[in-house]
């Protein structure tokens, strides 16, 4: 496996590992989630003797003024025994300074997906996001690249923008993985204090009980907004019943739609989301 910390080594890097070239974009603190996605990509890979490629960046760009950029877990060296354990052929562990100009004034901006659910409440975070994966898809071509369906509105996004720029990337997804108790591994789970720890788990329960007993998306998002709203120290961002797709509130029920929730214990702001109807187990 090669660790690669410029611009120019990544391009020279990639050019001599083999296609299909799946790249599984990061900000480090690997958990199971991540390692999921690298074993799919590993697949992926395989099955055409083609190569992983992991890119483990913190991006500052995503991140809002007051938000966690400073405290983000930095877990460099536990993550690259992740990825080699996984056997990644590359990893691309840029610092800010190579990453961006400081006179930048360039980035992508997604009109339309953006505006709602976590957009609505972090401006320039999916400007952000938009913008340094497009960076690294220019800097580590992938034939194909990886996202977690936890971040929902992220990979409709992420589909989205390539289709909108032809970016030649086929963009692939991975449900989301959970602790036993039902929790989405999040690097920021690392944040919760054992008590909120303990409870940030009824978010996702009061998401299944409600996409399972109320009638539509919108309906079921009613019910979970009263639910979360038991939950002792629970303060909700958001609780929507959206299209899948559109990612715009409805009430159908002929199409896919997600119940996607953004819920703060203390300071720490946990993202969760799950299909409706909710398949059977
Ligand atoms: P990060 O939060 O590190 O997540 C990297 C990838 O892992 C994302 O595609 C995310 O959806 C996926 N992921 C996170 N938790 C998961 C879980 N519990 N189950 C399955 N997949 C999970 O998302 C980002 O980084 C950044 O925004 C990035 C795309 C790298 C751009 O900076």
């Amino acid at each position: 496996m090669r660790l690669v910390r410029s611009i120019g080594c990544a391009r020279r890097a990639v050019s001599e590992l083999q296609h299909p070239r799946v790249l599984v974009p990061t900000m480090g603190a690997l958990h199971r989630g991540h390692v999921a996605l690298l074993e799919k990509a590993r697949k992926i890979a395989r099955r055409r003797s083609g190569s992983v490629l992991v890119s483990i960046f913190i991006n500052p760009a995503q991140f809002g003024p007051g938000e966690d950029f400073t405290r983000y877990p930095r877990t460099l060296a536990s993550d690259l025994a992740i990825c080699r354990a996984a056997d990644v052929a590359l990893v691309f562990a840029p610092s800010a300074q190579a990453m961006y100009d400081p006179h930048r004034s360039t980035g992508i901006t997604e009109t339309a997906l953006s505006r709602g659910l976590c957009g609505a409440s972090r401006p320039g975070h999916f400007p952000g996001v938009c913008t340094v994966v497009a960076k690294l898809f220019h800097i580590l071509s992938p034939d194909a690249a990886l996202f977690g369906e936890k971040d929902w509105q992220q990979l409709a996004i992420i589909r989205r923008m390539v289709a909108d720029l032809d970016f030649p990337v086929e963009v692939l997804s991975a449900p989301t993985v959970r602790e036993a108790d039902g929790l989405a591994f999040s690097s920021r789970n690392a944040y919760l204090p054992t008590e909120e720890r303990a409870l940030a788990p009824g978010v996702y329960a009061a998401l299944r009980k409600a996409a399972a007993e109320a009638p539509t998306p919108a309906s079921a998002a009613k019910l979970a907004r009263k639910l979360i709203g038991k939950i002792p120290g629970a303060r909700i961002d958001y609780v929507e019943g959206v299209d899948a797709a559109t990612l715009t509130p409805t009430q159908r029920v002929d199409r896919p739609a997600r119940l996607a929730a953004a819920v703060y214990f203390g300071t720490t702001r946990l993202i969760d989301n799950i299909p409706f109807p909710t398949p059977k187990p």
